[in-house]
């Protein structure tokens, strides 16, 4: 079970410390496990290169090649962020905007449909779940079959603040997703939203030719 790990901060707070605990209940090999922090990576610019020319043209692929070539050959694709404004890290949003190319509406990676993605947000007091719902919608766009969400309230600024009680009940939550992601591995199927998404862009790449990138890679991929 090969495991990748997006970490939308680089400080080991709250946040890091859930998704090590998901990670040992996973029970995975260390060597299973590749782990990524998306600071420093540059704002997206908007040129639209790697929509329209191919990402290879993005100005910022050096430093994101290597994260979403981990994706794409995971089983597991774990995400995670504090909470901050109610929404992700700024710079987990920087990395999001630049796999905007693989949206199922441009170039989805084929074998994504089979991972299983979770997506995990610590909050002081609000606004982790819709969080964790953002990161998990994204997967979905990038046409992740299965998601779950580990939204925790820590009602602390850091780790160390975090009572004993509450850590138990996050032991408890990533117990359960670690047991159904387990039963889940190598099953996975597309549910019928995702088909039908499919579908809709199936549609829409078979009449657009405004796109020649993404219509052949449609047409290589065996989809129209
Ligand atoms: C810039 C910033 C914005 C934050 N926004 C929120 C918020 O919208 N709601 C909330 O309840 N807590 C908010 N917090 C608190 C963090 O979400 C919370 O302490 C979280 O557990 C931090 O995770 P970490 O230890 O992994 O950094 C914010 C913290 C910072 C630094």
């Amino acid at each position: 079970m090969k495991i990748a790990v997006v970490h939308g901060q680089l400080h080991k707070g709250s946040t890091y410390h859930i998704t090590r605990m998901l990670l040992e209940k996973l029970n995975c090999v260390k060597e299973d496990v590749s782990e990524f922090y998306v600071n420093g990576i540059g704002d997206c610019v908007g040129c639209f290169q790697c929509i329209m020319k191919g990402e290879d043209t993005c100005p910022h692929r050096r430093q994101t090649e290597d994260i979403i070539k981990a994706l794409e050959e995971a089983d597991i694709i774990v995400i995670d962020s504090p909470t901050y404004v109610l929404s992700v890290s700024g710079q987990l949003k920087t990395f999001l905007d630049h796999m905007g190319y693989r949206w199922i509406s441009h170039r989805p990676y084929p074998s994504m449909k089979q991972k299983i993605g979770v997506a995990i947000s610590t909050t002081a007091g609000a606004g982790a779940r819709k969080t964790t719902k953002f990161i998990a919608s994204q997967m979905s766009w990038w046409a992740v079959g299965k998601t779950y969400q580990l939204p925790v309230t820590v009602s602390a600024m850091n780790w160390e603040q975090v009572n004993a009680k509450r850590k138990v009940q996050a032991e408890r939550k990533a117990a359960n997703i670690a047991k159904a992601i387990r039963h889940k591995s190598g099953h996975v199927k597309p549910g019928i939203k995702a088909r039908f998404m499919f579908f809709l862009m199936k549609q829409m790449h078979k009449g657009m030719d405004y796109n020649p990138v993404d219509m052949n890679y449609w047409k290589e991929k065996g989809w129209i």
